[in-house]
């Protein structure tokens, strides 16, 4: 039932008469606004304008008016309540970084590692694109706070959209609806973030499941202006303009001018068995685990270890008056992989998309749940697949597309951090950089210092995964994980990290991972999952003084005996050393493609880095061929 039609507050705008404006708020009172939203209106032309209030019933109409449309498939009540699923169109299916561009005023404010265009060009391009392209369609005003609402340190959007898919995700992922208004007041700032799918309708034309535009995508950043405008794409980070658009590339900015710092990280809590709690982050590219990383249940054996979550894919970390750093997650819900996703990797995933999620481009099974690949260990005896074809499982086709992604609240994660919410962040003591290698990188270093991180986070390498357009598994340079997402010049961000460490009293302690290390036919060497905690309980207990471990070539590595095997006893030393092993010839090749980098960063590469690269290269040096935990401890 669509309630709000029924009782729409109707004004008509002065200027454009035959827009129908609905659920105008009658608490904003911010001049700007209403002039941006008429100006956009007046460029756009959709038929309405609706005014989001961010309510449950707002949030039902809309889903029911997605089922009736094609767009949402309302899965079955019983097994699935208040869920649907959304099929993409097969060219709408991830962030298109090809399509990404970071417009400042000069090209290498945006550095060599953005697309850029010059503003004037780009904003010709984008009012052309622009005019006309909600024809047909409804525009959404949605007002959106990423952080909790009225918390000094979180940041306001609009975003104006002609997808009602867009609404209901955004409702999920951000703190959505007319509180906003009260939040801006007369004269708060926020970021207008313009969205479009770019397929507008002629008169009587028939709408499709899944509009976009299959050959014009722009995703574009002002930073100077701080201002986002989206066209062509309605799935993900590409859309959702809280999330990627505002909450990393234009918050990085804002982190660089303000002296914060805006990541591609999870946070998460772990408390061990005497009650004392440590928070960290992991910055792990996209689709390498951050979302199972927070929700980490931890191994029976280890009997009085909990793990909560705070995040899961983006922290903005803000110096405290005691020196330490604390983290807020700016967001509300989780727009996580599903391929891989189960009762055994991620129990507590599958807790909170039990409910009131919305599933993108995953299969539908005959009773009206969903599968992916990896759900089960085997697959149902038929299904539709994301394409919206049969599917059975020896037709030689993936049921659910890689990137198929489910939007979940947080607060129905069974191991959500009771902190989650605190305006003032979670004081962090570690902060963990992880790439997808399946070579080179061992399982766990600690650097030895501040800069020594920055290093290694800065040279950080990873294979491509289907959360980008593009090849995958192709190893590359993927810096903090910020590669896609940073604003501004890389190099600069680097001397940014930098002076934090510098400038904070309590710098937490940084270490590197890799869970994804195979052996020569390709599996796994390391269980992963769960078997993380083996790996965060050392972190943990490293970085409070408490754990042992040598000095490598790279930095602090524990010993065998300095993990706890409890429960995993099979585990021998020889599977971990091979593991931890640092293959000098193989280290030699990694930090030429670091010189790769920094010759690309050159004009504003800090000169930290060239110095570390020769203490590293230096300990490579002294180190043997192969070099294989050595028995001096530190
Ligand atoms: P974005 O949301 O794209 O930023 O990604 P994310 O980092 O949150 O990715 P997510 O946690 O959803 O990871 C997805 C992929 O990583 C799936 O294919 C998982 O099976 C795989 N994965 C996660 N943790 C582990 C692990 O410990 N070991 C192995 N081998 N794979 C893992
Ligand atoms: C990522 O790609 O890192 C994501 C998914 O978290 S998206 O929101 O589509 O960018
Ligand atoms: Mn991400």
């Amino acid at each position: 039932m669509q309630v709000w039609l029924l009782i729409p507050v109707l004004v008509l705008s002065p200027d454009k008469a035959h827009m129908q404006i609905v659920n105008y708020p009658d608490n904003l009172c911010h001049e700007r606004v209403r002039a941006w939203v008429n100006e956009m209106g007046a460029l756009c032309q959709p038929d309405r304008v609706y005014w989001c209030d961010g309510s449950e019933q707002e949030y039902d109409a809309l889903c029911a008016q997605l089922v009736r449309s094609g767009t949402f498939i309302k899965l079955n009540e019983e097994k699935r309540p208040n869920s649907y699923l959304a099929l993409s169109d097969p060219t709408d299916v991830a962030r298109v970084e090809d399509r990404t561009f970071i417009c400042s005023l000069r090209r290498n404010e945006a550095g060599p590692t953005n697309n850029w265009v010059a503003p004037h060009e780009m904003r010709a391009t984008l009012r052309r694109l622009f005019d006309g392209c909600m024809r047909g369609r409804t525009m959404y005003v949605i007002p959106f706070s990423m952080g909790p609402l009225g918390s000094p340190i979180a940041q306001i959007g609009i975003q104006l959209t002609d997808s009602p898919y867009v609404v209901v995700n955004m409702k999920i992922m951000t703190r959505m609806g007319k509180k906003v208004w009260d939040v801006l007041g007369e004269d708060g700032f926020f970021v207008p973030c313009m969205h479009s799918v770019g397929m507008p309708l002629a008169p009587g034309q028939e709408d499709v499941p899944w509009p976009c535009n299959r050959d014009v995508k722009y995703i574009v950043h002002f930073p100077e202006e701080r201002s986002i405008w989206s066209y062509g794409s309605g799935y993900g980070g590409n859309a959702l303009l809280g999330k990627k658009c505002l909450a990393l590339r234009i918050a990085s900015v804002i982190a660089r001018d303000e002296g914060w710092l805006a990541e591609h990280m999870l946070i998460l809590g772990v408390e061990s068995p005497d009650g004392e709690k440590t928070y960290v982050t992991g910055a792990f590219p996209s689709a390498c685990g951050k979302t199972n990383f927070a929700m980490l249940i931890p191994p029976p054996a280890f009997k009085g270890w909990k793990v909560t979550t705070v995040g899961d894919d983006i922290a903005w970390l803000k110096p405290g008056a005691d020196g330490r750093l604390y983290a807020i997650n700016p967001e509300a819900g989780y727009f996580g992989v599903a391929p891989g996703t189960s009762a055994e990797t991620n129990p507590n995933a599958m807790a909170t998309i039990s409910r009131n999620t919305i599933f993108t481009n995953v299969a539908l099974t005959p009773d009206g749940d969903v599968w992916w690949e990896g759900m089960t260990p085997t697959p149902p005896p038929e299904l539709m697949d994301w394409q919206g074809n049969h599917w059975t499982p020896d037709c030689g086709r993936k049921a659910a597309h890689p990137n198929a992604r489910f939007t979940a609240p947080a607060h129905q994660n069974p191991a959500i951090d009771p902190e989650w919410e605190n305006p003032n962040g979670v004081p962090i003591e570690a902060i963990i950089f992880g790439g997808r290698r399946s070579r080179v990188m061992p399982l766990v270093v600690q650097a030895t210092s501040w800069n020594f991180g920055v290093y290694l986070a800065a040279t950080m390498g990873s294979e491509t995964t289907a959360a980008a357009a593009g090849q995958v598994g192709v190893v590359r340079r993927d810096p903090f994980a910020m590669l896609p997402f940073c604003g501004y010049h890389m190099g600069s961000y680097f001397n940014h990290w930098l002076n934090i460490g510098r400038s904070i009293g309590r710098p937490p302690r940084i270490f590197g991972v890799n869970w994804f290390r195979t052996d020569e036919q390709g599996n796994y060497l390391w269980p992963g999952f769960g078997e993380n905690m083996r790996v965060l309980k050392w972190i943990v207990e490293k970085s409070r003084g408490k754990a042992r471990s040598v000095e490598g070539p790279l930095g602090y590595m524990p010993h065998y005996e300095d993990m706890d095997w409890t429960g995993l006893e099979h585990f021998t030393r020889e599977q971990f050393n091979a593991l931890m092993a640092v293959d000098r010839r193989e280290w030699i090749q990694e930090v030429l493609s670091h010189e790769e980098l920094f010759l690309k960063l050159y004009d504003r590469l800090p000169k930290e880095m060239i110095f570390l690269r020769e203490l590293l290269l230096s300990a490579l040096w002294r180190s043997p061929e192969k070099w294989d935990l050595a028995p001096e401890r530190v």
